[in-house]
C-alpha cells in the first residue's frame, strides 16, 4: 500500500506572522496518518524550517536551479535547499511553465539537481483547457513525463508526480474522480515501462482540491495525495485534506 503524501504550496503568499499561525494551527490540528509537507516562499524557508525542527510535517522548496551555483542571479540552488532540511522541492508547476517559460527538458533537468542533492522532487504534469478540448490531454502529459524519464533513467522511480490540470488550478473547478484516475493510471502505465518500482510511486493530484472533495479523489486507486494551493493557506482546511488522506 502506497502511503497518500498532502503538500501545501503556499505559492507567493504568507507573511511572517500568518506563517506562524498556520503552522501552529497545522500542529494543533495532528498528528496525520500521512505523510504531509509545506512548501513557502523562500525567503520563509528557513523560519519555516526551524519552526518545524523536530515536527512531523516536512518541508521543501517551490522551485530550484537546474545548476550547483555561477553567475545566476536570482537563483537558488538543490544543494541550497538542502542545507535547509528540505526534503522536497517542486519542480515545472504550470504557473513556472507558462509565465517564466519552463520547457519540458529544463524542468527534467531541474528534477535531477533535485536529485543530485538528496531532495525528492515533485514534478508537476498537467493539460490546459485548450489542449483538453482539443483531445490532447494524453499526449501532452506523457510528453512532459517522458522528458522526465529519459533524463533520470533509472532514477525515476525517485521522484513523486504531480498531475494538475491546468484549467483546475485556483479555477474551483476540480477535475472529477474519474477524470484524475485516468490520467494517473496512464501517468503510472508510463513510469512502469521506465522502472520496475512505478507501483510504489507517489502520484499526487493538485488542482482545487478543498475539505469537500478531497476523500472522493483520494480514493481513487491511483491517486496518492494532493498538491494543495488555496486551500493549505487555512490550518482547518489543510488539517481537513490530511485528514481525508488518511
Ligand atoms: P489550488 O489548490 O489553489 O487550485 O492550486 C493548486 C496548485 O497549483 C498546487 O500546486
Amino acid at each position: 500500500m502506497r502511503r497518500k503524501l498532502v503538500v501545501g504550496n503556499w505559492k507567493m503568499n504568507g507573511s511572517r506572522l500568518a506563517n506562524a499561525e498556520l503552522l501552529a494551527g497545522l500542529e494543533e490540528a495532528g498528528p496525520f496518518d500521512a505523510d504531509v509537507a509545506v512548501c513557502p516562499p523562500l525567503v520563509y524557508l528557513s523560519e519555516v524550517a526551524l519552526s518545524l525542527q523536530g515536527k512531523r510535517t516536512a518541508w521543501g522548496a517551490q522551485d530550484c536551479s537546474a545548476r550547483d551555483s555561477g553567475a545566476y542571479t536570482g537563483e537558488v540552488s538543490a544543494a541550497m535547499l538542502a542545507e535547509f532540511g528540505c526534503k522536497y522541492v517542486i519542480v515545472g508547476h504550470s504557473e513556472r511553465r507558462a509565465l517564466h517559460a519552463e520547457s519540458d527538458q529544463l524542468v527534467a533537468d531541474k528534477a535531477k539537481a533535485a536529485l543530485a542533492h538528496h531532495l525528492t522532487p515533485i514534478v508537476c504534469v498537467g493539460e490546459t483547457l485548450a489542449e483538453r478540448e482539443a483531445g490532447q490531454t494524453d499526449v501532452v502529459v506523457k510528453r512532459q513525463m517522458s522528458a522526465v524519464i529519459h533524463t533520470l533513467g533509472h532514477c525515476i522511480s525517485q521522484i513523486v508526480v504531480a498531475y494538475e490540470p491546468v484549467w483546475a488550478i485556483g479555477t474551483g473547478k476540480t477535475a472529477t474522480p474519474e477524470q484524475a484516475q485516468a490520467v494517473h493510471a496512464l501517468l503510472r502505465t508510463q513510469l512502469h515501462a521506465a522502472t520496475p518500482k512505478s507501483e510504489e510511486m507517489q502520484i499526487l493530484y493538485g488542482g482545487s482540491v478543498k475539505p469537500d472533495n478531497a476523500a472522493t479523489l483520494f480514493s481513487q486507486p491511483d491517486i496518492d495525495g494532493g498538491l494543495i494551493g488555496g486551500a493549505s493557506l487555512k490550518a482547518a482546511d489543510f488539517a481537513a485534506i490530511c485528514r481525508a488522506a488518511a
